[in-house]
């Protein structure tokens, strides 16, 4: 989504004129913001504090979303959702400028989630999420996408930020490093993330590295050396006190703690011990322990509610059938996970499902992927309404 001036308008606008309905998306510029400096203590678990703030960029689509339903109850699930916590996505540099307008109403209570997503040769083992920097614009991605978000999270000391540094990005190269543009992107990976895992130091900032899902570094080969992968970029970052440890299953459909697991009965299941996210966030956190590395984790539970949709653990786009998960809490049953949050936005696509778009890539044209879907982070109507009508718990 494109920041214009407009959609905020237009969201506040909406917000004020639904008065008579009783579970009206609530303006949230009333509570009142932090009065001094926030200090997050990354040795706890600050979620335990700070709700995960529904920024407004995702309450907007939702407004948005809402003007093409008939159904009531169906609307009022909506304005529900609205009201769910979720991430923002800095996916461009020109998607910094969504960073200020969504500070403003974010109450002391809150904290405000950012994707942290614009590494050079950005998903190189796939092609629906390829970014704006090519691979050798690190500078670039420096100067131009780092340091002005530093600068804004400076500029804003009495707002809480919690941070997901670079989705997929350490997992492809643990995995995907036969593929050429994986190989290519390696370096500036590596020093990309300690960069941007140094400079986002700041006290009112918790950052957690994205740790792929249990389908991906939880296989008994990956965990050592994906551990060791993220264990580098921390100490290359100079161990920053503000790095509390790892979001997984980022835009991912994994179960929480199902039991044996989606996958078990697989034929390759043998070799992966972590059949749940549970399984993985402990699993692998042991294996983060050993390397060095600060081991909390956040899961991203925002579409993970029905079980059983995919016919192998790999595929990732648009899953037909999905539906919402697991609310923000901070009450996760397992003391390595700091909390349950919705990262990825429900309704927003994976990639397209058009053949000759320059994006398209195969796995969104797999049998199980909602077609047709829109490019990445675009909005999906019809998808965002199933994940309603699915979601467990319900709305
Ligand atoms: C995808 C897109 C990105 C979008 C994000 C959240 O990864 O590439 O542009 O912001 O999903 O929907």
């Amino acid at each position: 989504m494109k920041l214009t001036q407009s959609a905020v308008l237009a969201f506040a606008a909406s917000a004020l004129a639904a008065p008579s309905q009783t579970t009206e998306v609530k303006p949230r510029q009333a509570a009142a913001a932090c009065s001094s400096a926030v200090t997050l203590d990354a040795s706890t678990n600050v979620f335990k504090k700070y709700t995960l703030h529904p920024n407004k960029f995702y309450r907007t689509e939702i407004e948005t979303a809402i003007t093409s339903m008939s159904d009531e109850s169906l609307v009022a699930a909506a304005k529900e959702v609205a009201n769910v916590g979720s991430f923002l996505w800095i996916d461009t540099i020109e998607n910094i400028a969504k960073i200020e307008p969504s500070i403003g109403d974010v109450p002391c209570s809150n904290i405000l989630g950012l994707v942290i997503y614009d590494l050079p040769g950005r998903d190189c083992a796939a092609k629906a999420s390829n970014g704006e920097l090519k691979v050798g614009e690190l500078s670039k991605y420096k100067s131009q996408y780092i340091d002005p978000i530093v600068k804004i999270l400076k500029a804003h000391p009495n707002t809480a930020f919690a941070l997901v540094i670079e989705p997929d990005s350490l997992p492809n190269l643990v995995t995907n490093i036969d593929k050429t543009p994986c190989k290519n992107s390696a370096s500036g990976y590596r020093d990309g993330v300690a960069y941007a895992l140094k400079q986002l130091n700041l006290p009112n900032v918790v950052m957690y590295l994205d740790a792929g899902h249990g389908g991906w570094l939880g296989w008994d080969a990956n965990l050592k050396p994906g551990a060791q992968e993220l264990a580098k970029a921390y100490t290359a970052a100079g161990k920053p006190k503000q790095f509390r440890g790892i979001a997984t299953n980022v835009a991912g459909w994994n179960q929480w703690d199902e039991s044996p697991g989606e996958f078990s009965t697989a034929s390759d299941a043998k070799y992966n011990k972590c059949q749940n996210e549970k399984i993985y966030v402990e699993t692998f956190g042991a294996a983060l322990k050993t390397a060095g590395m600060p081991n909390h984790a956040i899961v991203d539970t925002g579409r993970n509610g029905v079980s059983g949709l995919r016919k192998e653990w790999g595929n990732w786009c648009n899953v037909a059938g999905a539906g919402f998960g697991k609310r923000f809490t901070a009450d996760t049953g397992s003391s390595l996970a700091d909390a349950f949050v919705w990262v990825k936005p429900g309704g927003e696509s994976d990639g397209t499902s058009d053949e000759s778009a320059t994006r398209y890539d195969s796995f969104c044209g797999k049998e199980e992927s909602y077609k047709p879907a829109p490019e990445a982070g675009q909005w999906n109507q019809d998808y965002f309404e199933t994940l309603i009508k699915n979601a467990n718990p319900s709305f």
